[in-house]
């Protein structure tokens, strides 16, 4: 069966970008929070997004108004029923999605498709709290969204095999390069990229060199966009950290347990720039200013 209509649960970072993509590529899509102030929040993100692409040129404002008339917010999982697949992105910890799914596969009929875009859980493991393991995939987007062009299309054992195929092309039809990994915790991006991070927050307690020197040393010396704590900030540090416990306690490798220091910021309630402060403190927006040890 085509897919017409997607649901989108979670309006944060990853939802917001979600719900646009899908919204841009032309399907009917409805994104639900948990308070009306969260799906607005949500929607101005995306609205200023879109803005954006119409400054440049590359929207216009009729395409704009039809990318804003086929996505709706909501707060009321009653609105999810009629889709026909609907993506998770809700906050990174198992009993909250597993309680997620358990009450939409009770709401949407038998069709629907299932999937999650955890960054670290164990598809198997969240598809078991449904009577539909075999349509369940993990569809793992990346920050931000609307730009990053990677989808790892996730299998389970479970999978049936029509309904992946089926999210593979879907993932192509957002725009995005689909990559096909298997349930292994983290799958391809987060088993390398996890303990990168965790390294830079272990040299940075063990005074290797300051915030600004080793995010510039990787920015500078090796090409990549963003330094490790610009990335860390951007991610969220709470998200990161629930990230390094699933990927610990699946692996049992130092690797991937999470540093002292993170702990202590994410208990401090510094969850980077969401929160406006992390590694950087962002008070003044356009001048970050780095956490001194
Ligand atoms: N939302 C939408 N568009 C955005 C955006 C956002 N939050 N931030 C930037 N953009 C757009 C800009 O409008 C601009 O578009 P055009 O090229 O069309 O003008 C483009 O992105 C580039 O932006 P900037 O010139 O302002 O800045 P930049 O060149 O530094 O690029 C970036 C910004 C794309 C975010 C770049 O810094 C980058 O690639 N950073 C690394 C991001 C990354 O590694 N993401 C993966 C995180 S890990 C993950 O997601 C998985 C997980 O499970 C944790
Ligand atoms: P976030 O904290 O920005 O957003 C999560 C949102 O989910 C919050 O706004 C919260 O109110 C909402 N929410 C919680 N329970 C809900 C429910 N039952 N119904 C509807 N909404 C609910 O988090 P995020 O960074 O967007 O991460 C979301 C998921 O995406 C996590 O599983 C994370 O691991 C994954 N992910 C994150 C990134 C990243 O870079 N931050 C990248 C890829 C994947």
């Amino acid at each position: 069966m085509a897919i017409q209509k997607v649901g989108v649960v979670g309006c944060g970072l990853m939802g917001s970008g979600i719900a646009q993509v899908c919204s841009q590529a032309g399907f009917s899509t409805v994104v639900r929070e948990v308070s009306g102030e969260l799906v607005e929040k949500g929607l101005k993100s995306i609205e200023k997004n879109l803005n954006r692409l119409v400054e440049k040129g590359t929207l216009t404002e009729a395409a704009k108004g039809e990318i804003r008339g086929r996505l709706k917010g909501t707060t009321s999982p009653e609105d999810l029923k009629d889709c026909d697949l609907i993506i998770e992105a809700i906050v990174e910890q198992l009993p909250v999605k597993r309680e997620l799914f358990a009450a939409l596969d009770a709401l949407c009929p038998a069709h629907t498709i299932f999937a999650s875009n955890t960054s670290s859980l164990t598809i198997t493991e969240i598809a078991a709290s449904t009577k539909r393991p075999q349509r369940f995939v993990g569809l793992h987007f990346f920050n931000p969204v609307p730009v990053m062009k990677l989808v790892e299309v996730v299998r389970t054992i479970a999978t049936d095999p029509t309904v992946y195929e089926e999210m593979v092309a879907f993932g192509a039809k957002l725009g995005k390069t689909p990559v096909r990994a298997n349930d292994s915790g983290g799958f391809i991006v987060n088993r390398l990229l996890v303990p990168y991070l965790l390294d830079a927050i272990r040299a940075l307690e063990e005074g290797v060199g300051s915030v600004v020197d080793i995010d510039n040393s990787m920015k500078l010396g090796c090409g990549y966009p963003m330094g490790p704590f610009t990335l860390l900030d951007f991610v969220g540090l709470d998200t990161t950290y629930y990230i390094s416990q699933i990927m610990f306690d699946e692996f049992k490798e130092k690797r991937f347990a999470a540093p002292p220091l993170l702990k202590r910021m994410v208990l401090a309630g510094w969850h980077g720039r969401k929160t406006g402060r992390g590694f950087y403190d962002y008070a003044d927006p356009n001048n970050p200013k780095a956490l001194e040890l």
